[in-house]
């Protein structure tokens, strides 16, 4: 792989940050840092979403006009996104001119070739979800996510010939089974695909909604939420230059929560094809997260937000806890106690403490000192280094698959070898032999390349801890490449660091 274009779902600015959205930024970040580290050309979108009925209402509420109030909470949005660390590479809005301008130009260009019609329409309406429903997908008469009653609304509006592209895509992912990840939602939207589409209202009467983008061949009309936000996708990349697109595009890689599979696996491809376009290469689909059992929301006071998830246990532990605890394109609970448990366990104890007692170890015996690496290595030491070969090669693997807890599985195998490398060769009792001394520096010269191999492995995991990693074994981001081999980046002379704390245990009531 050459190139990689990851993109969030825009972020509606009626809410704040929370677990759901910290997680597609926290996988979408590591892929992204993964990648880099690759030396794969990534580009790498988010952004957040302002028109629509929604925002509007809120604005209105807060007696801001809605360009004022969009403009502070999408920049709240990405203060927080930049507090935590996440390196996109452009932040759209879809109240960006250029954006508003290529929504404008696709919509003509549709209108053009005919695949847009006006037509009155009377349709079950959820302002919630901002779409109409059939009397089919509503659960007991209500909206399956709102759990609202639709209102019947009759009026004229444009249409977008969705219908025509159906076989079409249906076609397309059955030649290409994993256009939609994991299976469960490609299956979703094959059936989806089975039943007929119909054709897409997108327009908004400005007597019911302003604050939209205006369809450029009828002022009357601003144009849907989702006819909208989709193109995002797209416009950002134009943006960029058409060589960026041209780079890019044919990489693009979505990710989003469930909720929207919809509109990005059904309407979002046939708008592509609409307008000449050629289909993004995957959809990544990522299951919702739910707090010690229960959905979250305002009223239950339960959301978790990512910035005091980072006061309280620093970011690289939150970003561990997400990825390990659960499978991407499931759904995942959020338990203070499993967060204590998986930090206290793996992170505290058997990362930390291997790298307080390897570094405390190299400072006690050779005062920091690196030994040059003997030719005689034991078979315990090369099984050592093989582990770590063995723990790169999953991760890679799994990585592709989207299969972050397993990658972190791989990588924690191999620091539990490392643990028990210590155990056998047992430095702290060849020590006690002078004649052995070359001996425990060879073992400790095994010891800091793993730490060196994870100060690599984990940086798109735990990018700050890594940093922290190589500061102390004094090594520049570009020694912990790859192919620096085993045994090779250690100079003679070099010093190591006295340890330090990475990350201090949280005691537990059950402890004190
Ligand atoms: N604005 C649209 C997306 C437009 S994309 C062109 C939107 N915004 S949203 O702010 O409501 O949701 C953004 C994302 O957060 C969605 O992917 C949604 O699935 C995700 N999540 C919201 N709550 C969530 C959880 N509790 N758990 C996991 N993800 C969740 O939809």
């Amino acid at each position: 792989m050459e190139r990689i274009y990851l993109t969030t779902p825009l972020y509606y600015v009626n809410a704040e940050p929370h677990l759901g959205s910290a997680y597609t930024m926290i996988i979408t970040d590591t892929l992204a840092r993964y990648y880099r580290a690759q030396g794969v050309e990534t580009f790498y979108l988010t952004g957040t979403d302002e028109h629509g009925d929604k925002v509007f209402e809120v604005s209105a509420g807060a007696g801001i006009p809605p360009k004022e109030f969009t403009d502070r909470i999408s920049a709240a949005f990405r203060d927080v996104w930049d507090k935590c660390g996440i390196t996109y590479d452009h932040f759209i809005r879809t109240t960006d001119v250029y954006h508003v301008r290529y929504v404008q130009e696709l919509l003509t260009k549709v209108y053009d070739a005919g695949d847009i019609y006006f037509d009155r329409y009377s349709g079950l309406y959820c302002f919630g979800c901002e779409r109409f429903y059939t009397e089919k997908e509503l659960v007991g008469g209500k909206c399956p996510d709102h759990l609202t009653e639709p209102k019947l609304i009759e009026e004229d509006n444009y249409f977008f010939r969705m219908s025509k592209y159906q076989d079409r895509l249906l076609r397309h992912l059955e030649e290409h089974p994993d256009f939609i990840r994991p299976e469960g939602f490609r299956n979703e939207v094959v059936a989806m695909l089975r039943e007929p589409i119909g054709d897409l209202c997108i327009s908004r009467p400005k007597s019911r909604l302003t604050w939209g983008i205006e369809i450029p061949f009828d002022q009357r009309y601003v144009t849907y939420v989702w006819f909208d936000a989709l193109i995002n996708y797209v416009s950002a990349l134009k943006y960029k230059g058409e060589a960026a697109f041209e780079k890019f595009w044919p990489e693009a890689q979505h990710f989003i929560g469930k909720d929207i599979l919809k509109p990005h696996g059904v309407f979002w491809p046939t708008m592509l094809m609409a307008v000449g376009l050629p289909l993004y290469k995957h959809l990544n689909v990522h299951g919702f997260w739910t707090v010690e059992g229960q959905k979250m929301s305002k009223s239950l006071g339960n959301v978790i937000s990512p910035l005091v998830m980072k006061e309280k246990i620093g970011m690289d532990a939150f970003r561990y806890f997400v990825l390990r605890e659960s499978v991407f394109g499931q759904d995942a609970d959020f338990r203070e106690e499993s967060l204590t448990a998986r930090y206290n366990a793996d992170l505290a104890n058997n990362l930390g403490n291997l790298v307080s007692r390897v570094l405390a170890m190299q400072g006690k015996y050779f005062a920091g000192v690196v030994q040059p690496l003997g030719k005689a290595w034991t078979k315990e030491d090369l099984e050592l280094m093989e582990r770590f070969r063995k723990a790169e090669e999953e991760l890679k693997r799994h990585m592709a698959q989207l299969h972050f807890h397993r990658a972190l599985e791989a990588i924690w195998g191999a620091i539990d070898h490392t643990n028990r490398y210590i155990v056998h060769t047992s430095p702290f009792t060849v020590i006690r032999y002078p004649e052995e001394k070359a001996r425990v520096g060879n073992i400790l010269h095994h010891l800091l390349e793993s730490l060196r191999a994870l100060a690599r492995l984990l940086s798109p995991f735990l990018p700050e801890t890594t940093g922290q990693l190589r500061d102390l074994l004094n090594l520049s981001e570009s020694t912990a490449e790859p192919d620096a081999a085993w045994g090779g980046c250690f100079a003679e002379g070099h010093t190591v660091k006295p340890p330090k704390v990475l990350f201090p245990r949280i005691e537990t009531e059950a402890r004190k």
